[in-house]
């Protein structure tokens, strides 16, 4: 079976063609970053236009890549949600009418479950059942995962997301949207030490992150210290760290109270080397292993939709034509995948 996969939920348009027997076969990626950089953050119209423009030579571009016609597609994985209800429209329209064109099935894939399986892209895949960690610029979940569709929500964030705090400390520094991976790499001129940030929640237990009194912190660091540039990467190193030890203090204990051994991270952040790295050592320690995307596969992406959406169509999950998009939809309420 051979799936095209599209991806339009925020600010990058992604296309893929993934093929069960043969893998990933071609993928495109088009990422709107400095049609946004201008406003600090995603503007949705501009982002639905955008995707509006880019969509379809995308699509052919990849196609071609794949050396596929249309008459070898056999189902089209389209993300539904959540993310930007405009944008998300596009690729849910585009993937929609190309299923009735080519009279093939199409099915609405999770934006989360796709992240979820991106390390499934690559080997060593992990096997079920693991603990994952979504980190993204717009969700912070610990998810039990028993197989597809089969998630349990651990613990999410009741504030920011742990990209939405990169992004804006990011801001507070002076670095340009999105700021996450441009602060990872100001804290590599950081001293370790100079500064201390809090570690949120952890003193307490469950398994819930909070973010947004660590920009606070960051401001009134800030304010205090100055704006001199080693004093800058100082406090992006103070704050990175902050965010990982709290990550991986968080994963330990859902791995503890699940008795799981591996934990998988997916998401924008989980390309953070610093939060690699820790992870990597924290698992290590109870035996485990930590699994993630390879780096471009991290952000968002068309390979990871195309991936999720042939395993449910492999299953005979399809979407009728008129499919609404789903800005909302919770990670809990998908079916199942046997
Ligand atoms: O998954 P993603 O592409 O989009 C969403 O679905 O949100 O994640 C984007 C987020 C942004 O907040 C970005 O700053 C963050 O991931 N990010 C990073 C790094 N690379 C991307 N944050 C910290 N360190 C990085 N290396
Ligand atoms: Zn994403």
């Amino acid at each position: 079976m051979r799936v095209l996969g599209i991806e339009t939920s925020c600010d990058e348009t992604g296309i893929a063609i993934y093929d069960d027997e043969q893998g990933l076969l071609s993928h495109e990626l088009y990422s709107q970053v400095k049609l946004h950089a201008d406003y600090g953050g995603v503007v949705p119209e501009l982002a639905s236009r955008d995707h509006v423009r880019k969509i379809v030579p995308l699509i052919q571009r990849a196609m071609q890549d794949a050396n596929t016609t249309s008459a070898q597609i056999d189902g089209i994985a389209f993300t539904q949600g959540p993310g930007l209800v405009g944008a998300l429209l596009v690729g849910a329209s585009v993937g929609r009418s190309l299923a009735y064109a080519w009279n093939v099935p199409a099915v609405g894939v999770h934006h989360m479950e796709g992240h979820l399986l991106a390390p499934m892209l690559d080997e060593p895949a992990p096997e079920f059942p693991f603990v994952a960690l979504l980190v993204s610029g717009g969700h912070t979940m610990l998810v039990s995962v028993e197989g597809i569709g089969k998630y349990k929500l651990l613990g999410e964030s009741v504030d920011d997301a742990a990209g939405e705090a990169f992004d804006k400390t990011a801001k507070l520094l002076g670095l340009d949207y999105p700021g996450g991976p441009l602060l990872a790499k100001l804290a590599e001129q950081g001293e370790p030490g100079r500064f201390t940030f809090p570690r949120p929640m952890t003193d307490r237990p469950g398994l819930d992150f909070s973010f947004s009194g660590l920009k606070t912190f960051a401001a009134n660091t800030i304010r205090a210290e100055g704006q001199a540039s080693q004093t800058q990467a100082d406090i992006a190193l103070a704050f990175q760290t902050a965010v990982v030890e709290t990550l991986s203090i968080k994963c330990r204990r859902a791995l503890e109270q699940t008795g799981l051994k591996r934990l998988v991270i997916a998401g924008g952040v989980s390309a953070n080397k610093a939060l690699r790295a820790e992870l990597e050592q924290m698992t290590a320690k109870l035996k485990g292993r930590v699994y993630y995307p390879r780096l471009e596969f991290c952000t968002d992406n068309g390979a990871m939709i195309a991936y999720a959406g042939l395993q449910r169509l492999k299953a005979g999950q399809v979407v009728d034509l008129s499919a609404k998009a789903k800005p909302r939809w919770t990670l809990e309420s998908l079916e199942p995948v046997e």
